[in-house]
């Protein structure tokens, strides 16, 4: 499902675990969107290291490490700490108790049933023990986006069961104020269907070795784009080719700018005659020329994590305020403001 970016001015939350450097996937499903929306809208983004470690535990680092990393990706590509707040969730107790106060409000069947957590309880292997963290981050991502007073979340659509229960417990909570308190809140779905991994089959994922990050250097990317997987069948260059489910061509179609040479190339390739060094050295040279820049930049950034620490703790105090004035709106409806 594709839908407009918004016209009327929106508060609008994203946000990512920092488990890892952000990836082409990021880039072009929720990074180059947010770079939009900055202008027009109030954005917040969120580095969620709490909720990297609700499946990281007992890997901290592998959250702490990649925090300043994301910081820098977010930068690189042309997000402005001036038009939009970058801040960190571990430094906003609010979002910590308003998880207390909410979780008295859902069940565990309820969490147990929701369909990502549920996928992710198996792809993780947590069948058998699940970490209380992991079950209930529905939870905690619902204290995020309703201290934040979210009205708009731009989200993969394995992120939506998480919108539905967080406008449950905004009911829920309204219900119990007997007057609108917290808003409901609407996704925002990528305008672009999800970048596959460069060998096509698998999730993109960092420890499956089948993304490209941001900061990617030159020869990293050269080989992630040699061993990109194309048509399996297309064994001479003058044979006929395929290019529907060949990666070389999902990526040009989503990267390389002028479309009517990427359709020329198509053709050519599906008369036959066109081999698969020629389109992946087209491609590379295309991705090679996008993040020259923004790994520079990133780069620049990393150089000086003073800079980045300062644009996180700056972000992280307006957001302190904002989600300690929703927590205590939401202790009020519960009674719990007895000192003031
Ligand atoms: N769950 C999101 C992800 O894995 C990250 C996230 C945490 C988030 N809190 C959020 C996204 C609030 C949007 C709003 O990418």
């Amino acid at each position: 499902m594709k839908n407009q970016l918004p016209t009327k001015r929106e508060t609008i939350l994203t946000g990512d675990r920092a488990t890892g450097p952000l990836h082409l996937g990021h880039y072009v499903g929720s990074l180059k969107q947010r770079v939009s929306l900055q202008d027009k809208h109030d954005q917040t983004i969120l580095v969620a290291d709490m909720q990297g470690l609700t499946d990281n535990a007992n890997n901290p680092s592998k959250v702490s490490s990649n925090i300043l990393n994301v910081v820098a990706d977010y930068l690189a590509v042309g997000i402005e700490p001036t038009k939009t707040t970058i801040c960190l969730q571990s430094q906003l107790p609010a979002l910590a108790e308003l998880t207390m106060y909410y979780s008295n409000l859902v069940t565990i069947a309820r969490l147990e049933r929701n369909p990502t957590v549920k996928s992710e309880i198996k792809s993780k292997g947590f069948e058998r023990s699940v970490p209380a963290g992991f079950l209930t981050y529905p939870i905690s991502q619902a204290a995020d986006i309703t201290a934040f007073n979210a009205t708009l979340i731009p989200v993969g659509d394995d992120q939506l069961p998480m919108l539905e229960q967080t406008n449950e417990i905004v009911r829920k909570v309204n219900s119990l104020a007997g007057k609108p308190v917290l808003n409901e809140c609407k996704p925002l779905l990528s305008q672009t269907s999800r970048l596959p991994s460069t060998d096509g089959k698998n999730k993109m994922s960092k420890t499956m070795g089948n993304t490209i990050n941001l900061g990617a250097c030159e020869k990293e990317l050269r080989a992630a784009v040699r061993s990109m997987y194309t048509d399996q069948n297309h064994l001479r260059v003058e044979d006929p080719g395929q290019v529907e489910g060949n990666i070389v061509f999902t990526y040009l179609d989503t990267f390389h700018p002028d479309i009517e040479y990427v359709r020329q190339l198509k053709e050519h390739y599906q008369r036959g005659g066109l081999g698969d060094g020629v389109t992946k050295k087209i491609l590379e040279e295309c991705l090679q020329e996008l993040l020259k820049p923004i790994r520079e930049r990133r780069e620049q950034y990393l150089d000086d994590k003073s800079q980045l620490i300062d644009i996180l703790r700056t972000g992280s105090e307006i957001s302190r305020h904002k989600t300690n004035t929703t927590l205590h709106s939401v202790k009020d409806i519960f009674g719990l403001n007895p000192f003031f």
